[in-house]
């Protein structure tokens, strides 16, 4: 390292690497080459990302499932049964032009893929939205167009809400939707035959539902979802609240350091499938005696 010229190569080859990873990630970051507040409220420059990367202590693992939708037996699911520290997040009434991008950042930092139940006027609005989601690895699900209650509509009007939304979301992106989330949650066991039978939707409710559209607070959101989450449940949230958002860091790396792992609902569902048929079958290293649950479910 004495030798200058050699102290110079040094110097250019950690130039070359540091420009070429600050570009691989700015496909949508940064896109428009301002600074602004990601989602923990860091302003972030030019080489954020790379100072994001390392801060981030918890990381999910790599969850490589492959997800068949012809096999999900089930009309409806809020938790699967499985032997393994798996979840699933879902974020509701999306996409949200500043709140998604958000959440998105904070769920890249830690490697983990969610399930975005998306309103079809807001797929129409923010296809690019739409595109990053996919891009990014996680799961879309239909949510209606406009966010109308399944079991108060006629049939007819409950057919376009479920075709619009799933058109909205196959313009934007080019991925057919399988899962379904009934707006409020209102729905009853004909239309989820119904929506099974017409369009080959599973219904997809919650296990664990912080109420955070109530607005109680982020430090309550974080709390509530960290407490009450428990192995194979799917946990409800909406990508369209600022206090939601500023749960997430928290709330995501509780449950990371408690033990849990992050997957897309369709992946879950595969999971419930392999571990009936083979009661373990998972050659990585999940299912190890290292993982540990500390999260005890709240009766409310
Ligand atoms: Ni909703």
């Amino acid at each position: 390292m004495r030798n200058p010229f050699t102290q110079l190569g040094f110097i250019t080859i950690a130039l070359i690497l540091l420009l070429g990873c600050s570009s691989t990630g700015g496909k949508y970051e940064n896109s428009d080459n301002t600074a602004y507040l990601d989602g923990e409220g860091k302003r972030r420059g030019l080489f954020g990302g790379r100072k994001k990367k390392k801060s981030a202590a918890l990381q999910n693992p790599n969850i490589n499932i492959r997800v068949d939708p012809s096999l999900a037996r089930s009309l409806t699911y809020s938790r699967v049964r499985t032997d393994g520290p798996f979840i699933a997040m879902t974020f509701d009434d999306g996409p949200h032009p500043v709140h998604t991008p958000r959440l998105l950042d904070i769920l890249k930092r830690r490697n983990i893929r969610a399930t975005f139940f998306v309103v079809g006027t807001n797929a129409r609005r923010y296809p690019q939205l739409i595109r990053r989601i996919i891009a990014e690895g996680h799961e879309i699900g239909n949510h209606t167009v406009n966010h109308k209650y399944l079991n108060r509509i006629s049939v007819e009007q409950a057919r376009a809400e479920v075709l619009g939304c799933e058109k909205a979301i196959v313009a934007a992106c080019g991925v057919k939707p399988r899962i379904l989330r009934p707006p409020g949650g209102h729905i009853n066991d004909r239309i989820k035959v119904w929506l099974k039978k017409e369009f080959g939707y599973s219904t997809i409710m919650w296990a664990v539902d912080p109420e955070d559209w109530k607005r109680p607070g982020s430090d309550v959101v974080a709390r509530r979802i960290i407490s009450e989450t428990d192995p194979g449940e799917i946990v409800l949230a909406h990508d369209i609240h600022g206090p939601t958002i500023a749960a997430m860091p928290r709330a995501l790396d509780g449950l990371l350091a408690n033990g849990y792992r992050f997957v897309t609902v369709s992946q879950l569902i595969a999971i419930e499938r392999r571990s009936i048929a083979t009661r373990s079958g998972y050659d990585d290293n999940l299912l190890s005696s290292s993982i540990h649950f500390t999260g005890q479910k709240q009766v409310r």
